[in-house]
């Protein structure tokens, strides 16, 4: 094996002394936050292991991790730097027991950073869908990849942010701005990939609604997103709770703060919501350098330091490893806190049979080459091979082409345009039709908006095997075409009246690690107007073309408003973000092979003002900390459009088809809701008991000519320095300054809790509605989307918004003339408000009062009223929408 160096590191070296001295006193007094909004302190860590669900695992970790040193417990719960090994965190390992490296891997939409793989449309695609069997099919096909290539960790799907912000940079990566569309594709999702043996990681938690402002610095705090209590479980947790109730092996936590706390050191958040009340039985990482305290984020529920580095990396510096060995010798992190750590983290890798035949990585984040550097963070390297261009792709192609043709949202049809014959004479316009020429890999984490957009930028992206452009696919069907590869109205010879204009604009946004054309990831540059005069291109043709299709490929809505209601605008399609199969999945709906079915997973308001300041705006530089206060509560989205009476340009939900449908429903009770809270909890379950007593010195001395790579982190101390922690430790001289609030007594847990996601009976289901759907055109099939919104009755003592969604379902195709019948189900939580005096879910109709439940095929377009009093239903009753 040669060596290598990787000088351009050096470059760095000036920062070190400023790193060590920012890290001195690593946790900084917080900022205020505004009155009312509250980081509790809630202490200690709850045990893992208390679920029936987990048992063998925790019983199998237990006996694993009761034969690791203290070294070798700390190894395997932080990285081992940055850019120290083949995927973007890698663990250390407990190899002396069979515990290897573990392999974290982006993206949420596909392998990052190699080849072989598929580019699966983004999760604002997928969720666009409204189907659950195809959110399903992508997380398998997920799952087979990242297995494929040695990856242990998915890091995704994302579902924080939730979409709250129109103009929020990573919305795209998460699946629509209402948490249950996002937590039911997201456990879906987590099912996919979880069963073919990968741990996916449920993130950001919580509330990384906008990118500016978001990372810790040595200068400025994180912005605060302040969240009050009802809100944080009715909006933002949901998904959450229903990625833990899925089983999710892995949480990370966000870069910003919650009630002026970081997230990666939030008592509250980990310890309190999450562990305790949700019941989440696996490991909690930091995201990426974002771990800003050593004791503090241990005591606060921290499992996993990623990627092991302080904030500031390249220094061979960590807040853990070696600290958290020389913290536990010490006594200041009592080692019944490090125990459950990496149980934890071995728990999860037993639950998902990773312990049988799992592959090592055979790839490498770092290099496209056969051979590279073994550490590329390391001043001198070891060369070996890095790559062995596994291919995992499969037959996924399929999957991703009909998640991306799927998805595809049609918002205005007028005169039946589409779909076109093949015989039209079609003149295309924009450079958004085919592949950037460049290349499609050709800009870094695609940090850059030429040609077709598939993805948005950053780390939640993978590299496109091959890219199908739509005009390549619109030249294979239909003979008469010309592109115009710009976007700039070129002259054109003058038009028939039947010739068609397709006009392809765009709008990209990504993480704040890279400016695109001016966004800093969030799109405030941009705004929600189409990138590039999409608009001004848009209005040209019109002017020009009397038949109009625009074709809309974007990470979020847009203001439609300068074009949409001209007369040869016949024709809007939003693609969102199709991934590799962007070119026949949108063939296929634009001449007809099958009828658009997507619907739009967020609402698109004619001005940017018809939403709140607090949720139209990002929040812009502050001295301090950046305060971004929830003040809409509840309201976002429909949610808030509804309760202010502005009628949006089209509604969250909508989505038309070449055909249409008519939805028949009957309501039946289930479980009858008795309570107002849920029966309660079962007792916590018997967790694994280790020693408590300080380890001796000697489990954390580095072994005799081991020969070290300047920079990597590694757990041991020097054998000097492991003796002095432990006589402190032994001798108790070292008082740690313990936050307020500490305890190390566990506790019952809070009522709202008692299994994976909260109490199991919030899960009861109180009505099912059958609704049978009729495709009523007699031309062309087409599949629909049933949705259900409940209403909560009038008179009740909560402010509730006019209708939520709750469940959906899409149907197969069918055929003129065909109908069948599919089941939305209303759970117990679902028609219950989170009651922040009871810190419970509470259904409010003590009294009886009706619940309606709304069925239809938008959250304005609601066709049929079924009430939970009478368990009728009633057809052509006026919506409250
Ligand atoms: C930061 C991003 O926020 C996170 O989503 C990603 O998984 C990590 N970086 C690793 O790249």
């Amino acid at each position: 094996m040669a060596v290598g160096t990787s000088l351009p590191w050096l470059g760095l070296l000036t920062l070190a002394v400023f790193d060590s001295v920012c890290y001195a006193n690593a946790v900084l007094p917080r900022d205020a936050v505004p009155d009312g909004y509250v980081a509790a302190p809630y202490y200690p860590t709850p045990h893992g292991g208390w679920l029936a669900s987990w048992t063998d695992s925790y019983a199998k970790a237990e006996a694993l991790v009761a034969k690791m040193t203290l070294a070798e417990k700390t190894n395997i719960t932080g990285g081992v730097g940055i850019y120290m090994g083949p995927c973007v965190g890698n663990t250390g390992s407990a190899l002396r027991l069979g515990f290897p490296q573990m392999c974290l891997q982006d993206s949420a939409l596909g392998v990052a950073s190699t080849d072989n793989v598929t580019a699966f449309p983004a999760g604002i695609t997928t969720g666009a869908t409204w189907d659950k069997s195809l959110m399903y099919a992508r997380g398998v096909a997920l799952g087979q990849e990242f297995r494929g290539k040695g990856a242990h960790v998915y890091l995704g799907p994302t579902v924080g942010p939730l979409g709250r912000k129109p103009l929020g940079g990573r919305n795209w990566e998460g699946f629509g701005s209402d948490p249950v569309l996002q937590a039911v594709a997201a456990a879906e999702t987590i099912k996919g990939v979880q069963q073919q043996g990968v741990i996916a990681t449920i993130k950001h938690l919580i509330a990384n609604e906008q990118e500016m402002y978001r990372m810790y610095n040595p200068f400025q705090p994180g912005y605060s997103s302040n969240i009050d209590d009802r809100t944080l479980h009715e909006v933002y947790l949901w998904p959450f709770a229903e990625s833990i109730r899925a089983g999710v092996g892995s949480v990370m936590t966000a870069y910003n703060a919650v009630n002026g706390s970081a997230c990666s050191q939030n008592s509250y958040l980990i310890n309190g919501i999450l562990k305790d009340e949700l019941g989440f039985q696996g490991f909690v990482m930091s995201d990426w350098l974002s771990h800003i305290s050593g004791v503090g984020s241990a005591l606060a529920g921290l499992d996993m330091s990623m990627p092991g580095d302080t904030q500031i990396p390249l220094f061979g510096q960590s807040l853990w490893k070696y600290e958290l060995t020389r913290s536990v010798l010490n006594g200041s992190v009592p080692l019944d806190r490090l125990n459950d750590m990496a149980t934890r983290i071995v728990a999860a890798w037993y639950q998902l049979g990773q312990d049988k035949n799992y592959p090592p990585p055979n790839f490498s984040s770092n290099t496209h080459d056969r051979n590279g550097l073994l550490y590329p963070a390391a001043v001198l390297s070891p060369i070996g091979q890095v790559n062995w261009f596994v291919n995992v792709q499969a037959d996924h192609y399929k999957v991703a082409r009909e998640v991306a043709q799927d998805a595809i949202t049609l918002l205005k049809n007028d005169a039946s345009l589409l779909p076109l014959s093949t015989s039209r004479s079609i003149k295309v316009f924009g450079t958004d039709a085919q592949v950037n020429p460049d290349g499609p890999n050709a800009c870094g984490n695609r940090a850059c908006n030429k040609g077709t957009l598939g993805m948005g930028w950053g780390s939640g992206v993978a590299d496109y095997p091959y890219f199908d452009d739509p005009i390549t696919a619109i030249k294979k069907r239909a003979g008469d075409v010309k592109l115009y590869a710009t976007d700039t109205f070129p002259s054109v010879p003058t038009p028939n009246d039947d010739d068609v204009a397709i006009v392809f604009i765009t709008s990209d946004a990504g993480e704040n690690s890279f400016t695109v054309e001016g966004n800093h990831g969030d799109r405030d540059a941009s705004k929600l107007s189409a990138w590039h005069n999409g608009d001004t291109l848009v209005q040209k043709a019109a002017a020009k073309y009397k038949n109009v299709i625009v074709v809309v490929h974007t990470v979020g809505p847009l203001i439609l408003e300068p074009w949409i209601d001209l007369p040869s605008v016949k024709s809007v399609l939003f693609a969102h973000l199709p991934g590799q199969e962007a070119g026949e999945s949108l063939a296929n709906i634009i001449f007809g092979d099958a009828s658009p079915s997507g619907h739009l997973p967020y609402s698109i308001t004619k001005k940017s003002t018809d939403l709140p300041d607090s949720v139209a705006n990002l929040r812009g530089f502050a001295i301090g900390q950046v305060q971004d206060t929830y003040s809409e509560g509840l309201y976002i989205d429909y949610r808030y459009l509804n309760k202010v009476g502005t009628a949006p340009r089209f509604a969250f939900g909508h989505g038309l088809s070449y055909t249409n449908f008519t939805y028949d429903a009957t309501i039946a009770s289930v479980t009858k809701l008795t309570e107002p809270t849920p029966t309660p909890r079962a007792a916590k379950g018997p967790t694994p008991q280790f020693s408590t007593a300080i380890p001796p010195a000697s489990e954390a001395y580095i072994p005799k000519g081991f020969n070290v790579i300047w920079r990597y982190l590694y757990s041991w101390l020097p054998n000097g320095e492991a003796d002095a922690a432990y006589a402190v430790g032994v001798a108790g001289t070292k008082k740690y300054d313990y936050p307020a609030g500490y305890s190390t007594t566990q506790t019952a847990g809070p009522a709202a809790g008692g299994d994976q996601g909260g109490n199991p009976a919030l899960w009861d289901v109180a009505y099912e509605i059958s609704v049978t759907v009729k495709n009523t055109g007699s031309k062309f099939p087409g599949k629909a989307s049933a949705q259900a919104y409940v209403q909560f009755p009038d008179g009740i003592p909560y402010d509730t918004p006019v209708v939520q969604l709750r469940d959906f379902e899409k149907t197969a195709v069918l055929n003129p003339g065909e109908s069948v019948t599919v089941t939305l189900k209303i759970t117990r939580k679902d028609v219950s408000v989170w009651d922040t005096r009871v810190q419970n879910w509470v259904v409010p109709n003590s009294d009886g009062r009706r619940f309606t439940v709304w069925i239809g095929e938008a959250s304005d377009k609601l066709f049929t009223a079924c009430y939970t009093d009478s368990l009728t239903c009633e057809t052509g009753v006026k919506s409250p929408v």
